[in-house]
């Protein structure tokens, strides 16, 4: 935490909350120590309040839309952006979702918390040159960010985790899912007896081992008794908001820095009337974090990445670095649904207004219920491509080791698409995608046109074929015994990997990327400062050289943490 004597403003594109600013005009001044540009983490130096428009039901991420809870989580992320055609997925154009409000996307993310494989940090400290940045170093900050936390129905979690690896005292809680789907469940863990060899029982998924002897086991969330813990939430409570030397200011967009110690910024609700620009300054440091995408769009507005980019954009060059907005990394997914001879599953509820609004009263009344569990489902799958799979003679092995997952499988009660019956997915993603990378850039030299957005997504043969691989193992795993007489009809067709369809994780990073100190390419040194530049860092998930096998937001949460560590430790603090 920063000490009181620095003076800090936070900027959030987003929604608030009334003990924020809403209006430029009420800020006490523009001068400041430090500046930060959103934030989803780096709250954790600054801790916070929710916004009032962000619900805590963990279930909204999973429900489709046109729920009014769905509704109502939609119209809070006013991030409208789209991706550039992906060749990869038959020339699909995603939407890309990004939380614009206060917490960024972890006030509206699916609550996953996965740390990754020790190798994936491993592979970070080998690739920045620091070894600060290895699971061993990096395992304190996940540590100290964590409050284990018992779940939402109390139930007996022993053999549902291992309590070594856990930290107990730190801002974000994260427990076991507090609802159980159990008929769903106890095919789940019977598969894992009947298959052992391909699915094995793991107790504990972020020991760094995700693997190993193991390969499946129950899911933790960034939950805390039956409600969403967010940065928002853990890092921005009232109390800390309340701080003599901490603004936050509310609906104000960064557009640029200005000569590298001032950032020009607008106020959302009046950008659009052209008017109320103004500037903020910082004496010690502007911290960018504003994520994978608004990291890269302020850093290229400001003129700092590729010249000859820029200069076709009509953008004057203050920095030539061409890395910024290149090195992006994103996650795909696909998946089976079966039909199941079972009323047992989500759409009990959302196709049953009845249930649906005792369900919503339950968690209203008691924070119990389906509605304290997000959308993944209780387990997770980390699972490997055979060592003689015909996927190696295409390509080296791009997993950052024999440690590491090629698979995400995830279990789920219930289907896609909104169709009328009972249903359950088992979905498989692809975490170790390869080198050929996406990239975020600029449309126009309009510093608030939303920016161009290519993930790069399977444009490689290696990430296709994995992908193809790992639906087998899907359909492997369901021709256990387990499930005879359970499932019925698959809604899927698998075919081969152009004909099932493709979604997203939204777990993408690079864009910013770290690299050794003095390398040619890069946008960061291995300390989070802006190579060539003085008094600039990025603290967010942008830094991430490439993307860890897992969910996204536990590897921030440490990025953040070590970054703050070393604000604290630059400034004596
Ligand atoms: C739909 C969805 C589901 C996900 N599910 C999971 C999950 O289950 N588990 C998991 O681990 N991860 C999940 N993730 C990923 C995870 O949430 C992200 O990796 C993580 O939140 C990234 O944090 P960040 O701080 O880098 O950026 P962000 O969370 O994007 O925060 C950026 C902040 O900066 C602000 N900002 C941006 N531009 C500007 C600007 N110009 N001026 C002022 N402010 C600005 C934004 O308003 C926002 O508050 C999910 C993501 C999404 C979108
Ligand atoms: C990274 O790993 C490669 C291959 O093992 C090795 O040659 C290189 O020296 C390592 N780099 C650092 C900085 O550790
Ligand atoms: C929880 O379950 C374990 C093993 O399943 C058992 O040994 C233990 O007594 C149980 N604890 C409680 C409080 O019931
Ligand atoms: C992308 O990252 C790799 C290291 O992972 C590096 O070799 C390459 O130069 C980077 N590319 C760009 C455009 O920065
Ligand atoms: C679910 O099925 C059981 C047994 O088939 C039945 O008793 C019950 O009423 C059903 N519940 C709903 C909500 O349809
Ligand atoms: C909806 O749920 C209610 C309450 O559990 C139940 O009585 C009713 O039969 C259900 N309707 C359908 C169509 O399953
Ligand atoms: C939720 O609880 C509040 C009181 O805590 C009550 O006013 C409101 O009506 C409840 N909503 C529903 C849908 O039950």
């Amino acid at each position: 935490m920063f000490a009181p004597a620095s003076t800090i403003l936070s900027f959030f594109s987003g929604v608030g909350f009334c003990k924020l600013y809403e209006d430029v005009a009420d800020l006490p001044n523009l001068d400041y120590d430090f500046v930060i540009i959103g934030g989803m983490s780096l709250s954790l130096t600054l801790k916070q309040g929710g916004s009032r428009r962000t619900s805590p039901v963990p279930v909204e991420w999973s429900l489709g839309h046109g729920h009014p809870l769905q509704l109502e989580y939609i119209s809070i992320q006013d991030a409208d952006y789209t991706t550039t055609p992906q060749t990869g997925a038959n020339g699909h154009v995603f939407d890309y979702l990004r939380g614009y409000l206060l917490g960024g996307c972890s006030s509206h993310n699916g609550m996953a918390y996965t740390r990754g494989a020790a190798e994936d940090f491993d592979r970070y400290a080998n690739l920045t040159g620091d070894e600060g940045w290895s699971w061993n170093q990096i395992l304190p900050y996940f540590l100290k960010n964590e409050k284990w936390t018992a779940p939402a129905d109390d139930h007996n979690t022993t053999g549902q985790f291992n309590p070594a690896v856990h930290g107990t005292h730190g801002l974000i809680s994260v427990s076991l899912s507090g609802f159980s789907w159990s008929e769903f469940e106890q095919r789940v863990i019977q598969t894992t007896n009947e298959l052992p060899d391909d699915f094995p029982f793991n107790l504990d998924m972020n020991s760094g081992q995700p693997l190993g002897i193991a390969k499946s086991g129950w899911l933790q969330y960034t939950i805390g008794h039956g409600e969403r813990s967010s940065s928002a939430t853990g890092y921005l409570t009232p109390k800390i908001i309340q701080r003599p030397n901490l603004d936050v200011l509310l609906h104000a967009q960064v557009s640029k820095l200005v000569l590298f110690r001032r950032i020009h910024a607008a106020q959302t609700p009046i950008r659009h009337a052209g008017a109320s620009l103004f500037v903020a300054k910082a004496s010690k440091e502007i911290i960018l974090s504003a994520g994978t995408i608004g990291t890269p769009q302020i850093l290229l507005n400001s003129g700092i990445g590729d010249r000859t980019a820029l200069e076709a954009l009509g953008i004057l060059t203050l920095l030539d670095l061409p890395s910024v907005g290149k090195n992006a990394s994103e996650h795909a997914y696909s998946g089976v649904s079966w039909a199941v001879n079972s009323n047992q599953t989500v759409e009990s509820i959302t196709q049953n207004t009845t249930r649906f609004n005792e369900a919503f009263a339950e968690w209203n009344r008691s924070r119990t219920g389906p509605f304290v569990d997000p959308g993944p489902g209780t387990h997770a799958g980390w699972l490997r491509l055979d060592a003689d799979s015909p996927v190696f003679n295409v390509h080296a092995d791009l997993s950052p080791g024999p440690g590491a997952p090629h698979f995400e499988m995830l279990f789920q009660p219930f289907g896609v698409g909104g169709i009328p019956g009972h249903f359950i997915s088992l979905t498989m993603a692809m975490v170790s995608p390869s080198v050929v990378r996406g990239s975020v850039t600029l449309s126009s030299n309009n510093p608030f046109a939303a920016p161009v957005i290519d993930l790069g997504l399977l444009s490689s043969e290696f990430d296709a074929l994995a992908l193809t691989e790992g639906i087998k193992l899907a359909l492997k795993f369901a021709s256990a015994p387990a499930w005879n007489g359970y499932l019925g009809a698959p809604t899927t067709v698998i075919v081969d990997n152009k004909k099932f369809g493709i979604f997203l994780m939204y777990h993408i990073v690079g864009t910013a990327g770290m690299s050794p100190r003095g390398a040619q390419y890069g946008v960061v040194d291995p300390d989070l400062k802006v190579k060539g530049i003085a008094g600039l860092r990025v603290i967010d998930a942008s830094v991430l050289p490439i993307v860890p096998g897992v969910h996204t937001q536990a590897a921030t949460y440490v990025v953040a943490e070590r970054g703050a560590d070393m604000v604290k430790q630059k400034w004596t603090l």
